[in-house]
């Protein structure tokens, strides 16, 4: 898999995910081969740089941020292939300059046309952004080639704004012309769920309702919000990390097997996943939000969300959320899914852990099984790449005793070959045109449809519960669980 002639414009070059993750990208993506000789990367952005101080601004974020080695024939290569255009998204004049250096590189660098339009902006330039690349005809690609635009998230903030983006965005693209990222599916581990699923006999006959007592998906992050009060405040967890993130890990677990590993085929069972998801009747027992508090954190003071930079003291926005999804199918009917996310939580982790029903008869004294907690296999999504299967077994000497242990798959161990970052993985797809790993439009609207009433009780209903910086979020989202008799996993 070796991406064709392509370039790729990215607007929003100098923001922190450019800077961080699409450069490094691009440069791992050509050290490893498997991009065209002629690959060619235009930056757009309001800065009074020429194509080398933009280079040089590539140049510093792949010695910074890239996974492979760096290797001067490489970079040389690639440098050559970069342009820079100064502008803002209202100058036609910019627009214009691109165009030009688009058709420039065709000739020079033999790109043939192919271009995919990277928004790595703030939403509310999404409109402006399209309008203008249609504007200057840069949207239709000229015969034989394609154009592609890949669009970061937010996909808006509700049902509503979500309809409205999707209708701008496909008045100017083809809806196969456009690539939303969620980088959870660029994951290694992620792919890996549907592999583990449907290329093994031995997951598939126990993952449904007769032998699974519940669900939880984790994704705990130990950092604050750092600079991205901008972003953030207003916006909450829920709507950053559950209405994407979590609910396409969800529906990745949950869904049934695809016709075949292609996109149309893919979208179809996560639909009905999403399409399929009840909220809970009772929001209030059953959701919590949280705000951390703070605290200590890795030996370090760190403070509170209402006294981070840029954040209004009043705010309710959410840092952490917490919430029970019902999946009504002949599946997981009964079967409780809970999500939670937070920042500033006791460690990074991101886990799908598929916990069991007890055995339905014990011919042991019940002394022997008072140490045994329930069947679990667990995704380990990151940091510690892998799989981990939770079971009893008896504890050697003379008494029976059976007590937890677990057997684990790591990636590191199992194999010699890296992984791929996300990006990586998501940028080389869009230049392939392989769309599996990009949710499409009706996914990002249905996951607004589940997320919306859970929002609007929210902003009705009294504020977030504090939480210490470190902990394991709100004790509400104990009480939680334990109301249904379960409690979170400590991972
Ligand atoms: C992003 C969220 O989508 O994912 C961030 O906007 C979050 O708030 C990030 O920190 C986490 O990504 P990862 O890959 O580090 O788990």
């Amino acid at each position: 898999r070796i991406a064709g002639p392509s370039g790729l414009v990215i607007f929003g070059v100098t923001g922190d995910l450019s800077r961080k993750k699409l450069m490094p990208a691009v440069y791992d993506l050509a050290n490893r081969g498997l991009l065209p000789p002629g690959f060619s990367l235009v930056g757009f952005a309001r800065r009074d740089w020429e194509d080398q101080d933009f280079a040089q601004v590539v140049h510093e974020a792949v010695k910074e941020h890239a996974r492979t080695e760096f290797r001067e024939e490489v970079w040389q290569q690639l440098s050559e292939g970069m342009r820079f255009i100064p502008g803002d998204f209202d100058d036609d004049h910019a627009f214009e300059e691109l165009r030009k250096a688009v058709d420039e590189l065709d000739a020079s660098r033999g790109t043939s046309g192919n271009y995919a339009f990277y928004l790595s902006v703030p939403p509310k330039f999404f409109p402006k952004v399209v309008q203008q690349l249609k504007k200057h005809g840069l949207a239709d690609a000229p015969e034989g080639s394609w154009r592609r635009a890949v669009i970061e998230k937010p996909f808006g903030h509700d049902l509503a704004s979500a309809q409205e983006l999707n209708a701008l965005v496909h008045d100017v693209f083809e809806p196969d012309q456009v690539f939303r990222i969620d980088h959870y599916l660029g994951k290694e581990t992620v792919q890996n769920i549907l592999a583990l699923r449907f290329a093994n006999t031995m997951f598939e006959p126990i993952w449904n309702r007769s032998y699974v007592d519940h669900v939880q998906i984790t994704m705990a992050e130990d950092i604050g919000i750092g600079g991205r009060a901008g972003y953030y405040d207003g916006i909450g967890s829920a709507r950053d990390v559950i209405q994407n993130h979590l609910l396409q890990l969800m529906a990745l677990t949950a869904m049934e097997e695809p016709a075949s590993f292609d996109a149309a085929s893919l979208l179809t069972e996560k639909l009905k996943v999403f399409r399929a998801v009840r909220l809970p009747d009772d929001l209030g027992l059953h959701t919590v939000r949280g705000q951390y508090a703070g605290g200590w954190q890795g030996g370090e003071q760190v403070r509170g969300y209402l006294e981070e930079d840029g954040i209004d003291p009043a705010s309710t926005t959410d840092t952490y959320a917490a919430m029970r999804l019902a999946i009504d199918n002949r599946r997981w009917a009964g079967v409780p899914f809970y999500l939670r996310t937070g920042k500033r939580l006791g460690r990074r982790v991101t886990e799908i852990a598929v916990v069991f029903q007890r055995a339905p008869h014990s011919p042991f004294d019940q002394t022997a099984t008072e140490e045994l907690g329930a069947n679990a296999v667990v995704i380990r999504v990151q940091p510690d790449e892998g799989m981990t299967v939770r079971f009893g077994s008896k504890v050697p000497g003379t008494s029976m005793e059976i007590r937890d242990v677990s057997m684990d798959f790591a990636y590191g161990e199992s194999f010699t070959e890296s992984s791929p970052e996300a990006y990586e993985r998501l940028i080389l797809d869009v230049l392939l045109g392989d769309a599996n790993l990009f949710p499409r439009h009706q996914e990002v609207e249905e996951s607004w449809r589940i997320l919306d009433p859970v929002e609007e009780y929210w902003a009705t209903h009294g504020k977030p519960a504090q939480y210490a910086s470190g902990s394991w979020g709100p004790q509400e989202a104990d009480e939680m669980l334990a109301r249904d008799g379960r409690s979170w996993r400590r991972p």
